[in-house]
């Protein structure tokens, strides 16, 4: 039987990481799904349920809520238990949470039920990258992992189809319940799977764990690789107290300044407000506001797309700044086109043309790169957990800039909002530069060795 494993060729080797792949990215699919759908349900909720403005924004925001809390505290859980047990459970979540949410009689349980969506989406929003980054070969890593993402920009084109599908009958039950179809997909899907070599070899299952290399990586490979991660292993104890050491401070740095950089960016302002924003600009009919709904939906899908081979061909960091560059000019054209507003007519073009250079430019650095970073810099037995607060910097993030979006438009006007999330990219791209490294082709453990030899932030990945 083993040698029979052994004697697949490269091209079935290959095949069966994709198929690892695509299963934990279903992850991916069930967070974009989760998180867009709302906007659909909480038209019908709202008058059916009696909500306040109040009960509104907490229907709303549970599942930021849920994702928030569940990345804080599951971490330490995915290097104990394992990233297979820890995705099966996030599946066994979803399916709960989507059953609550899309039966609930009344609005508490609806905002029960999306919280533990929540939960499971904050523990996948880590976990599956996790999972993908530890079975895929460097050369193949970025883009790999990045399909995470691909499915993240899906699942929310699928919402707004949902979403309109059932619109017209007020079907909000069934906007919420059909995700449940792919939260079953990933539960049978990884339990089908194995666990991450890289995983079950810190826990001292060798045998295993060589088993499941030799049918990821080609013959030749598998030892060489078995070596380097039990070699990397070794002086490691995992747990708090390893978080804490001097010499992980550069991957903790990269990690969580990227988790806050890709929020502050104000991605899901534009993603989830893009009809306000037309509105302001001056598109006022219901078919612009679809229109410019679902644009946004399709070109973070379709440039994530393109960015997937670029990542391991030119790497993180090119595609980093290039995007940083294009959401600065983007975000301050759109200050710039609200603050003219009422001399020009020009406007609503100006934030038309900026939303479509915004979204590519987010789709092919932020997007993607960030939560690729997060499964990448950090060594196998604090991996888990590191990532999980990395994902609960972003999920906070997230939830402070949806909660002062609106806010911020009537204090500052949209111009200086839209301004205030160009210089936050400012910041970021400083950054970036001074800070992030580049990643691309080298292996999980040559970043490890790197940060054991107190190597600079931007060096971790030489
Ligand atoms: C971000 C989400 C965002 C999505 C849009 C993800 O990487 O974490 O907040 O909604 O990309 O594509």
């Amino acid at each position: 039987m083993q040698n029979q494993v052994v004697a697949k060729s490269g091209r079935e080797h290959k095949y069966f990481v994709y198929v690892m792949t695509l299963v934990a990215a279903i992850g991916g699919l069930l967070f974009g799904f989760d998180t867009g759908v709302i906007s659909g349900v909480i038209l019908f909720v709202k008058s059916q349920f009696h909500l306040t403005p109040m009960t509104e924004g907490l229907v709303v925001s549970a599942v930021l809520f849920g994702a928030f809390f569940s990345a804080a505290l599951s971490g330490r859980f995915s290097d104990i238990f394992g990233r297979r047990k820890l995705l099966i459970i996030t599946a066994i979540f979803f399916i709960i949470g989507t059953i609550v949410a899309a039966l609930a009689p009344t609005a508490l349980w609806l905002i029960v039920g999306r919280i533990i969506v929540g939960f499971a989406i904050g523990i996948s929003s880590f976990t599956a990258p996790l999972y993908i980054s530890e079975v895929s070969p460097p050369q193949h890593r970025g883009m790999l992992v990045s399909f995470n993402q691909l499915f993240i920009t899906i699942g929310i084109v699928l919402s707004y189809v949902v979403d309109f599908v059932f619109s017209n009958d007020g079907l909000w039950r069934w906007m919420l319940g059909i995700g449940v179809i792919p939260a079953i997909v990933l539960l049978v899907g990884m339990a089908c799977l194995p666990e991450s070599p890289r995983w079950l070899l810190s826990k001292g299952f060798e045998k295993r764990a060589h088993r499941i290399l030799q049918k990821i990586h080609a013959k030749k490979e598998v030892d060489q690789e078995f070596k380097e991660i039990e070699d990397s292993l070794k002086h490691q104890h995992g747990g708090w107290k390893m978080l804490f050491q001097k010499w992980l401070k550069p991957a903790i740095i990269i990690g969580f300044g990227l988790a806050f950089f890709q929020q502050v960016a104000g991605i899901n302002t534009i993603i989830y407000y893009a009809p306000t924003i037309f509105q302001m600009a001056g598109f006022q009919s219901a078919t612009s506001a679809i229109l410019a709904t679902s644009g946004v939906g399709v070109l973070n899908v379709l440039f994530t797309i393109i960015a997937l081979p670029l990542i391991d061909k030119w790497g993180r960091r090119p595609l980093l700044i290039i995007g940083m560059i294009g959401m600065i000019l983007s975000l301050a054209a759109t200050g710039l086109a609200f603050s003219a507003a009422g001399h020009s007519t020009m406007l609503k073009w100006i934030a038309l043309g900026s939303v479509m250079i915004y979204i590519p430019s987010f789709a092919i650095s932020l997007g993607p790169i960030v939560w690729l970073m997060i499964a990448e810099i950090f060594p196998l037995k604090v991996r888990g957990l590191a990532a999980s607060l990395c994902s609960s910097v972003n999920w906070g993030t997230n939830m402070l800039v949806a909660v002062t979006f609106l806010v911020l438009v009537q204090l500052l006007g949209p111009h200086g909002t839209f301004w205030l999330y160009s210089i936050m990219c400012i910041i970021g791209l400083v950054f970036i530069y001074f800070f992030v490294p580049e990643t691309k082709g080298v292996t999980l453990e040559r970043i490890e060795e790197n940060l054991l030899a107190g190597k600079k932030c931007r060096d971790i990945g030489e």
